[in-house]
């Protein structure tokens, strides 16, 4: 009884739907021969920020937490299971910290002290684990100096929780003074939770620095480098700038917490740890292991926007610290050295190899400007005190370097008094780039596709530069990737290609996340540390970043631009250099929505392609256990004359594409 109800209601919304579908005609209009903006090469980029161990724990392979030794606890990251402190009855051997003396950025060092063959061990848990792949070698570096007794080797072994090893090696120690030991181990079996355990051969004191592991395959086989996975997901995008180093870690919770990209560059060790912003900044996601050892610092992140194809956009601190924390300000007559950074950072990029800092760019190995061309001035400011500081260092860049292009910010929020206050100021200024920010609710974006319509095409362009819809509330810890907020934000997203002639750049933030040392969420992609994913809201941004297009075309419904009438969002697009007619179009309804789209003016190929973004459920997500659940299904797709009939699929995001003839 029950199921031939379930088998009538399933019928009928089945009937339902079919009619729903004729009754919702939808006749699109797309003039091919009207080319109505140049759409910028910058227009989807990527935001990245170390936040959620994106880069320290992520992006960043290093698998040695605290390997320098440098965290405010020196040990944090390191175990010693039966060590005196420990094991009272066994006294193997003790580590200790020790002060480098006069050396202002690389502190520490420990001194380990082997008191018998009772086993002692010292023991690195990494980045809530290490991941290790059967087969696959580990490049290890150790800088050690033995001070007294008789300890021969240093060794070295890939453990799971139960101890069991899982690859070994040996450093055999040659010299009493400091002194660079490398070894490679390689993994015998796949784990995600693995640790590196050390002991020693021999008894006696020696002192430790630097204890670092590396997969040997990297991004580009790079020694030391990026994580290969997480930097695919990136190239794949074909993103058209990358954006570093955040956020709000730019600002610092205190102007000394400051993101001081001088800090970050020359050699690894001698780059000085700094906290991470975001170690306790939630009470519900704490992370007081979270430090920047700036590996990952301003070379490697010029260098990872080459490897991308993308314009590097470097943002900086303006002398703010963060104003939701302590808002420290630094006097306007105490600025010089923050506009210095920002000229020295200039030349560090685009200088030749003579000037002091294109000297240390060639000394790292990249003699060749990086042509950089955009530069930020502060994240998230507001008020007068950030409109007086962005006046001085935007005289101070352009009598420079005339052609920088100068992002400026408008605050945290996309509308109320500092947003409004800042734009006004900004306008006045003639700005060229003003970076806006929106984290909002899925309906915010559906109902805003039209938000950049009536923007003053004469005034400063947009910089879309942080934005991603909200399943619950801003920073919830509930937030969830799900296919509501990514479908919403490719409704909105119409709306910011529509308006490529004000609109320049944009990017969803934040970028990754680990799975197990998050502190915010919802973020494009996930990983931890043997896999990752690209969300919904990846497919999303790389759907639209890799159909681009060179020239917007305009699209209409009864004469107007399509911003959510019946639920239908839509943009059109030439490329010029592909020969390619580009259709986006958004269904945000419950229904299929039939559509037909006209085309007018040029021809194209009859038989073209369509790709879908959709699932069944607005609540499903990627995950690790199901990544590509919600991912674009393409298939051939052929026109009717001159017209595009499509039944678009409830709530389900489309491109069709076709060969320009
Ligand atoms: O993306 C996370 C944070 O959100 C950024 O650091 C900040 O700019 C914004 O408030």
């Amino acid at each position: 009884m029950k199921q031939k109800l379930v088998k009538k209601i399933a019928i009928l919304s089945v009937l339902f739907n079919v009619l729903f579908a004729f009754s919702q005609q939808n006749n699109l209009e797309v003039d091919l021969t009207n080319t109505v903006a140049k759409i910028q090469p910058t227009m989807y980029g990527v935001f990245f920020e170390d936040i959620n161990f994106a880069a320290d724990g992520g992006l960043y392979a290093e698998m040695i937490k605290n390997r320098s030794f440098e965290f405010d606890n020196p040990f944090m990251g390191w175990i010693q299971p039966n060590s005196d402190r420990h094991s009272f009855n066994e006294n193997s051997g003790i580590a200790s910290a020790v002060n480098y003396t006069g050396n202002p950025t690389n502190k520490n060092y420990i001194r380990v002290k082997v008191s018998n063959d009772k086993g002692y061990e010292l023991i690195n848990e990494g980045f809530r684990g290490m991941g290790i792949k059967k087969d696959a070698a580990y490049s290890l570096y150790i800088s050690a100096s033995k001070k007294s007794g008789d300890i021969k080797t240093i060794n070295i072994q890939f453990i799971d929780k139960s101890g069991a090893v899982l690859g070994e090696t040996k450093i055999v120690l040659t010299s009493s003074d400091w002194k660079d030991y490398t070894s490679q181990l390689v993994a015998t079996k796949t784990e995600a939770k693995a640790q590196i355990k050390i002991t020693f051969e021999g008894t006696g004191e020696i002192d430790l620095d630097m204890i670092s592991l590396f997969p040997v395959d990297t991004w580009k086989g790079r020694k030391n480098g990026l994580r290969k996975d997480l930097v695919q997901l990136l190239y794949d995008m074909n993103p058209g700038f990358l954006r570093f180093p955040g956020g709000c870690i730019v600002e610092g919770r205190t102007l000394e917490q400051r993101y001081q990209w001088k800090k970050t560059v020359g050699p690894v060790e001698d780059r000085e740890n700094l906290i991470n912003r975001w170690n306790t900044e939630f009470s519900h996601k704490l992370t007081p292991d979270y430090f920047q050892s700036f590996g990952l610092g301003f070379f490697e992140y010029f260098l990872l926007s080459e490897d991308l194809g993308a314009e590097a956009l470097p943002i900086l601190s303006c002398g703010m610290a963060c104003q939701f924390n302590t808002g420290e300000l630094v006097p306007m007559e105490e600025l010089d050295p923050y506009i210095q950074d920002a000229l020295d950072l200039i030349e560090f990029a685009n200088g030749s190899i003579d000037t002091p800092w294109g000297k240390i760019r060639n000394s790292m190995g990249h003699p060749k400007p990086f042509n950089l061309k955009y530069i930020g001035v502060g994240n998230e400011q507001w008020g007068p005190d950030y409109i007086e500081r962005y006046k001085v260092f935007a005289k101070a860049i352009k009598d420079k370097y005339p052609t920088m292009i100068i992002v400026s910010g408008s605050g945290p929020f996309p509308e109320g008094d500092y947003f409004e206050y800042g734009w006004e100021e900004l306008k006045k200024l003639q700005a060229e780039i003003v970076d806006e920010h929106y984290y909002k609710p899925p309906q915010w974006f559906r109902d805003n596709a039209s938000r950049y319509d009536a923007y003053d095409r004469k005034g400063p362009k947009i910089f879309a530069g942080e934005y991603a819809a909200q399943s619950v509330a801003i920073a919830s810890p509930l937030n969830k990737n799900n296919w509501e907020c990514a479908l919403s934000e490719a409704a909105f997203m119409t709306g910011l290609e529509r308006n490529a002639e004000v609109v320049h750049l944009t990017s969803y933030a934040p970028l990754m996340a680990h799975e197990e040392g998050w502190q915010w969420t919802p973020d494009m992609i996930w990983f931890n540390n043997l896999e990752s994913y690209g969300t919904a809201n990846y497919q999303v941004q790389k759907m639209y970043a890799t159909n681009k297009g060179t020239d917007l075309l305009s699209i209409t419904l009864d004469g107007k631009p399509v911003t959510g009438q019946s639920n239908l969002y839509a943009t059109a697009a030439k490329d010029s250099d592909k020969k390619e007619l580009i259709i986006k179009l958004v269904n945000t309804s419950n229904n299929i929505q039939n559509v037909t789209v006209n085309l007018f003016g040029k021809r194209v190929n009859s038989k073209g392609t369509i790709s879908v973004l959709t699932s069944d459920s607005l609540t499903d997500v990627n995950s690790f256990e199901t990544p590509n659940l919600i991912s674009p299904k393409e298939s051939i797709f052929k026109l009717k004359g001159k017209k595009a009939v499509v039944d678009l699929e409830a709530n389900s995001f489309v491109i069709l594409k076709f060969k320009l003839i």
